[in-house]
């Protein structure tokens, strides 16, 4: 059983995250998404159209996706990697070679997939106004 964990927020869910879920998945056996809530994103100065509640359910409905956790800190990806036994971290290509992963190396494999080209949640905002 290959486990493999993604982080985001997956605000207005688009194609490009769907693209990335179904690549993450298809890494492995069990895919775990850490999904950055209200809080954390606040502290970042982000806000989501949608709540952590209403952004878990819709991930927990998609096929590509076994378990949703809560992002809290930049710190806990190595607790996580620990507790949920992750053999692969999974990020966009946004993400390559930034200091907030490249450490899990030491713990297990580190990959960056290529973002799809053309959409992202603040594109859709911007497009619609928000
Ligand atoms: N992602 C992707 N292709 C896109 C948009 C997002 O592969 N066109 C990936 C990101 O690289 C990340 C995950 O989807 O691994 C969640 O990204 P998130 O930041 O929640 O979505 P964005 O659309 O990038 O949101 P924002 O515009 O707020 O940065």
């Amino acid at each position: 059983m290959k486990r493999i964990l993604t982080y985001g927020t997956f605000d207005l869910l688009h194609y490009g995250h769907i693209r990335l879920l179904k690549r993450a998945r298809a890494l492995g056996d069990y895919l775990i998404i850490g999904l950055s809530t209200d809080e954390f994103n606040a502290g970042k100065g982000k806000k989501a159209y949608h709540s952590f509640e209403s952004r878990k359910e819709m991930l927990e409905s998609v096929r590509y996706v076994d378990l949703v956790i809560p992002e809290e800190t930049w710190e806990q990806k190595l607790d996580d990697v620990l507790e949920y036994r992750v053999d692969t971290v999974v990020m966009g290509g946004d993400w390559a070679g930034s200091d907030r992963f490249e450490y899990l190396k030491d713990y297990c494999e580190v990959v960056y997939l290529d973002r799809t080209e053309g959409v992202s949640t603040t594109l859709i905002r911007e497009e619609l106004g928000m």
